[in-house]
């Protein structure tokens, strides 16, 4: 079982729109998968509601209950988990960063979002968890380039020291609606840009074993 933790101490950088797009993608692609909330909120828990399928599995949990949820769902034969967490805590952050395999801290490419993502570097820096940086909401690449924003956003991020995802994902409007009512892009508009794109991510997270 591989346990993925998106995670930015700064409040609606995508963690909750990357975990759910990511979890349906690889349920889709037959993973035993499911997403463990930690976050109080319960956004996650509240798309679960909307959502016709059975699959993937969503469950609530307390950040300090975590070990225990982990191995409960190791016995049911998960294959991935996906724990979507909540800004603004960094001791539940960083139980959820000890717990996981690959941190993928996500953040928006505007400078105010690149400062702000020095917070949970520390934390993966500190429990010494594989992490990657993810920038998401992005401008769509012009020509098939990315966009000067983008591009600058990667130098910025050179100073944490940690890999960033050479796939972003741009601010497109699939994102959300496809959370509507439950579903996410790769079932909203398959063959759509938005749905490449979290195809694109997850290909490069499979490569980060
Ligand atoms: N790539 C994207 N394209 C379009 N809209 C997006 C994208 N990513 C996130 N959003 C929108 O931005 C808002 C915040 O996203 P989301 O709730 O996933 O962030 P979060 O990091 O989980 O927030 P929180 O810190 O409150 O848990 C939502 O309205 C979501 O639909
Ligand atoms: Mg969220």
């Amino acid at each position: 079982m591989r346990t993925i933790c998106l995670l930015a101490q700064k409040g609606g950088t995508g963690k909750t729109t990357l975990c759910l797009h990511l979890a349906v993608l690889a349920d889709e692609l037959g993973r035993n998968v499911a997403v463990i909330d930690i976050d109080p909120q319960a956004s996650a828990r509240a798309w679960k509601r909307r959502r016709q399928s059975d699959s993937p599995k969503v469950v609530g949990c307390d950040a300090r209950d975590l070990s225990k949820l982990l191995g409960k769902q190791e016995r049911k034969g998960r294959d991935i988990l996906f724990l979507d967490t909540a800004p603004h805590s960094s001791r539940d952050a960083a139980m959820a960063a000890a717990a996981a395999d690959l941190v993928l801290i996500v953040s928006r490419p505007a400078i105010l979002d690149l400062e702000a993502i020095g917070e949970s570097v520390k934390i993966v820096k500190k429990q010494g968890s594989r992490s990657a940086v993810v920038l998401n909401a992005c401008p769509p690449p012009h020509r098939g380039e990315e966009t000067a924003i983008v591009a600058e956003a990667r130098d910025a991020l050179h100073v944490y020291g940690l890999p960033v995802s050479p796939t972003s994902v741009s601010q497109r409007a699939a994102f959300s609606h496809a959370l509507i009512d439950g579903r996410a892009v790769t079932e909203f508009e398959n063959e759509g840009k938005a749905a490449g794109e979290i195809r694109n991510l997850w290909n490069w997270i499979e490569t980060q074993w």
